[in-house]
């Protein structure tokens, strides 16, 4: 049987979370590629909450994706059939390669990554895309200073587990939320963090102000909702809140309530920044370099959550991160 391509396109916008419906998932001709381009045989494909986003009908950062395009998404993979100078046959390559098997480029945002120091998914996880996240959030938007308390909300994850670990190397404290004692058992003996707080516990005001003894200088954001408003009302004077995501709210229908602790901006005279990865790609060498130094040193800690099931599986794999049933950086297997 000749080879084929397998691409997810999408086909209906959904409400509320994916479904399998929203998307034609089906076999198409293998891509050729054109004078100055290659093909990628992608190896992994990088589930991002954002995907969620890129859904939507609705101004944001980057144009949705369009009813019948190749559903968007980072991932790695080998080049092959070559007609680019710069990339040859054999290298491993991330960018936005797509949610498919094959994918044709020519080299635009793509980089070629060394998979003698991680293995390929890594590149797409801690010392990809998501790494990064963590790296500008702390060091451009937030920027705390030694002896600071770092508060990041889902904590055991792609962003929010390297956030603990940069604050660590920083001289902060850093304190995690995340659901569930395993995972919270994960942030602070695998990955060092001084505490984190099990949000499922029943008891989150009462455990993070016990875990952030001198309160919260620094919040990185990524979930929203309750913990935000919880995290704020325990911030200290000129603190500061990079919103890097609010996930809990990704895939609600009705309109989401605003913080009810918004007061603590007024009086505590916050400084409160939202920000995306994409803000600073001028700078992605730089937090290349010390993303890859400081994994070399063995002093970050990553964790990939790799699913099989190929192509087919994506909308249900995706689903896994609005209810926390990744542990660590999700990535669909090819
Ligand atoms: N600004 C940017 O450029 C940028 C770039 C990348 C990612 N992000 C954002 O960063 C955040 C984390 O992304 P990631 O890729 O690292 O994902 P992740 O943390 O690896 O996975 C998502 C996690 O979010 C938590 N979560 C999901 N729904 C929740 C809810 N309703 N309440 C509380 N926690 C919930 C779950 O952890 P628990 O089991 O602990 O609840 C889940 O495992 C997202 O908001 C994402 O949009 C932003």
């Amino acid at each position: 049987m000749p080879e084929t391509n397998r691409t997810v396109r999408l086909k209906s916008r959904p409400v509320g979370m994916v479904t399998r419906a929203n998307f034609d998932i089906a076999d198409e001709t293998v891509p050729e590629p054109a004078d100055g381009q290659f093909r990628v045989r992608i190896s992994h494909i990088s589930l991002d909450p954002a995907m969620r986003g890129w859904l939507n009908d609705a101004k944001s950062y980057v144009p949705p994706v369009a009813i019948g395009d190749v559903m968007r998404g980072f991932a790695v993979g080998t080049v092959e059939a070559s007609r680019n100078a710069d990339f040859r046959d054999g290298d491993t390559v991330t960018g936005l390669l797509g949610v498919q098997r094959l994918a044709v480029s020519d080299g635009t945002g793509v980089i070629k990554v060394d998979v003698s120091k991680a293995p390929p998914q890594r590149w797409i996880g801690g010392l990809g895309m998501p790494g990064m996240t963590a790296y500008f959030g702390l060091h451009e938007v937030a920027v705390p200073k030694s002896g600071e308390t770092v508060v990041v909300s889902a904590a055991s994850g792609a962003v929010g587990s390297i956030v603990g670990q940069i604050a660590k190397i920083m001289g902060c404290r850093a304190v995690g939320i995340a659901g569930g004692a395993e995972k919270c058992a994960y942030v602070t003996g695998e990955l060092g963090f001084d505490a984190c707080v099990d949000y499922k516990g029943g008891n989150l005001r009462g455990d993070l102000k016990a875990a952030c003894p001198d309160g919260i200088d620094v919040l990185f954001e990524n979930v929203g909702g309750e913990i935000h408003d919880t995290c704020l009302s325990l911030m200290n004077f000129r603190g500061r809140v990079a919103i890097c995501g609010l996930i809990s709210a990704y895939n609600s229908t009705t309109p989401v309530p605003g913080p009810f602790s918004y007061r603590s901006i007024l009086v505590n005279r916050l400084n409160v920044r939202g920000f995306i990865v994409f803000d600073f790609i001028r700078q992605y060498a730089q937090a290349a370099e010390a993303l890859g130094t400081w994994h070399a040193e063995g002093r970050l800690k990553m964790r990939e959550d790799v699913r099989e099931g190929g192509i087919d599986a994506y909308p249900d794999v995706l689903n896994l991160l609005y209810t926390g049933g990744n542990f660590g950086k999700l990535v669909l297997k090819v």
